[in-house]
């Protein structure tokens, strides 16, 4: 999705923009640019492509670098196509505007500037916002008065930055889109995301829903929806500046799976003692009665936060005792839902951003119903919405294929459901809580014990067209996991499936074009079934490749990972899918950190 970048202070600002927005670029975009005020006015260099080309262009243009204070911003196309004219920001002579999400009145705002002999250019909603604002500066308001008068009329979802030609300061406004200021002495960096910024700074003010901020070098004002001057507690985030680069690594995604045992290990270490007691209390905060006493947990999620949910279902089931429900946040924000006297509603997410698993957490508030979720990003929108959040402790997620999220957002769901396990007093979730803390070293020797096969194996298998995913009891959503994995970013049409479903349909798919991958727990009876259905992919011709710590004779290949307890499976099997996705889409040739048409948070619907 879109970026937003900006920045007042006492150094040059191009350099810092151009950083900004090429930590940025793993959100997925489609054109680039940037504003600076400079002594001549604002100028603007913008374009279709990548931040690489607007740099070249800037390398070509007369820019004057010296200026100070400036915004750019990452385009990923809603109004209107790709194209350098539709490409952000959008300016007057006056004032330059970069802006995330979508302005649904833009038809009525433009009605409004036309009567008044203004039009648009572009295709885009957001032009209207530049002249709106400009429209009021002709009409003798000060740039912050002419930029409330203008926020006033907006409705939707949007972060805005503007400049302006004549005053020294930055304006904000935030509504349903992440805005974060930096805060660092003598400067201010504004930015949609904290890893843009946390190069230079560690303390962030998040904005709220409704704010609008008045942001100068060494001043930051900030005006609630009712433009009331407000406070908002400056934030410190301690993800270095290293775990947002690549260190090494050819792909933030390889990097990332490689982080997996370090991810879930930050994520459970201080959070369960040597007994195995659950140390949430302080974290979750929601009633202990309730909590016992709940009789439905609802999950909603998306993608592969959504496979979280679904893979720790027979767990949380299990362990709480309670019946669990895992849905689709794009379905269920349209679907009466009918929850129980006592229900949980979890939403899980890494951005914390995402509208249509926002949305449904919004309606369950409504409704009455507690909340609690489990996200990656401090202070996003669904962790500050909730009623209480427990935070996976994965650091910064970049690469849009979501890995080391996954299995700590798995981390955190198995740990609820000891904690509830254990306010009820059932002694075993002590036990199974011991087993967890086993579980980052075993993630690291799958990672060094599997990386060699699967390079092998990708190399085999790379040019083929379809995958089969199968798995059965736990090993089913990491089948869906899986096959996710393989076509986001490696375009290969791949396909979860329950295995013992396939011969009520998938089967017809078989022949030798079209390669299963078939996850299998040596637990009996599920591995002797699967291996059936393994029987029954050969016998047509079909080529399979077994993901298990049990060899099979029948299959054409193997990775074999380490022995581990059935329950505990995902965070293990897992990793080898996630592995062949990634060496696939490498041998691909493909753009794997920022695969076409996706962006890493998706936050309008
Ligand atoms: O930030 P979220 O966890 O809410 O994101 C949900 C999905 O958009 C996300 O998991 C998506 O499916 C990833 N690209 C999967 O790799």
């Amino acid at each position: 999705m879109c970026g937003i970048v900006g920045y007042t202070g006492k150094r040059k600002a191009l350099g810092i923009l151009l950083s900004g927005l090429q930590s940025l670029e793993y959100r997925g975009y489609d054109s680039a640019g940037i504003s600076l005020k400079t002594k001549s006015g604002i100028e603007t260099v913008k374009t279709k492509g990548k931040v690489i080309d607007l740099i070249s262009l800037i390398a070509e243009s007369r820019l004057d670098t010296s200026a100070k204070i400036g915004i750019g911003h990452t385009r990923w196309a809603t109004h209107g196509k790709p194209s350098t004219e539709n490409a952000h920001p959008h300016f007057t002579e006056a004032v330059s505007v970069v802006h995330n999400g979508i302005i649904e009145n833009y038809r009525s705002i433009e009605k409004f500037l036309n009567n008044k002999g203004i039009s648009r250019k572009t295709d885009t909603d957001t032009e209207t916002i530049a002249l709106l604002i400009d429209h009021y500066l002709k009409a003798s308001l000060d740039f912050k008065n002419a930029f409330f008068e203008s926020v006033k009329k907006l409705k939707g979802s949007f972060a805005i930055v503007a400049l302006s030609k004549d005053f020294d300061y930055l304006m904000l406004a935030k509504h349903e889109s992440p805005l974060v200021i930096g805060i660092s002495e003598g400067e201010t960096f504004i930015a949609s995301d904290v890893s843009a910024m946390i190069e230079y700074t560690n303390n962030f003010i998040f904005l709220e829903d409704g704010d609008v901020a008045l942001v100068d070098r060494d001043r930051i004002t900030i005006f609630n929806e009712k433009l009331e001057e407000t406070k908002r507690n400056t934030v410190q985030i301690n993800w270095s500046k290293e775990k947002a680069q690549k260190g090494g690594y050819k792909h933030f995604m390889l990097k990332e799976i490689a982080e997996e045992d370090e991810a879930v290990r930050n994520t459970i270490q201080s959070r369960i003692d040597e007994n195995g007691r659950i140390l949430l209390d302080d974290e979750i905060k929601l009633d202990k009665e309730f909590l016992k006493n709940i009789d439905r947990i609802t999950v909603v999620a998306c993608g592969t936060s959504f496979y979280a949910g679904l893979t720790a279902k027979p767990i949380l089931e299990k362990f709480t005792g309670v019946k669990v429900d895992v849905e689709i946040g794009s379905e269920f924000r349209y679907y009466d839902y009918l929850y129980s006297k006592n229900n949980l509603f979890l939403a899980i997410s890494q951005s914390g951003e995402t509208a249509d698993t926002k949305e449904p957490l919004k309606m369950a508030k409504k409704r009455g119903i507690k909340t609690l979720s489990i996200v990656n990003v401090k202070e996003s929108a669904i962790a500050r919405l909730s009623d209480s959040c427990i935070y996976t402790l994965a650091g910064p997620e970049i690469s849009v294929a979501s890995t080391k999220a996954f299995t700590s957002q798995l981390a955190v769901l198995f740990m609820l459901a000891f904690y509830i396990s254990q306010l009820k007093g059932k002694r075993e979730a002590f036990e199974a809580a011991k087993k967890l803390l086993k579980i980052p070293s075993l993630i690291k020797q799958t990672f060094d014990l599997t990386e060699k096969t699967i390079k092998e194996l990708a190399d085999k298998y790379y040019k083929y067209q379809n995958f089969l995913y199968l798995g059965r009891g736990i090993c089913f959503p990491l089948a869906l996991e899986g096959a996710l994995k393989l076509k986001e970013i490696s375009y290969i049409h791949a396909e979860g499936y329950p295995a013992g479903e396939m011969k009520h349909g998938p089967i017809a798919l078989i022949d030798e074009n079209t390669p299963s991958v078939v996850v299998a727990h040596p637990k009996e009876p599920l591995y002797s079934k699967s291996i059936s259905n393994c029987e029954e992919i050969k016998s047509r011709h079909g080529k399979i490749i077994l993901v298990s710590s049990r060899k099979s004779t029948i299959v054409d290949d193997i990775i074999e990972v380490p022995e581990v307890d059935y329950d505990f499976a995902p965070f293990i099997y897992i990793i080898p899918l996630q592995l062949f996705a990634y060496h696939v889409a490498y041998l691909r040739g493909n753009d794997i950190d920022q695969p076409r048409n996706l962006a890493k948070s998706v936050t309008v619907e």
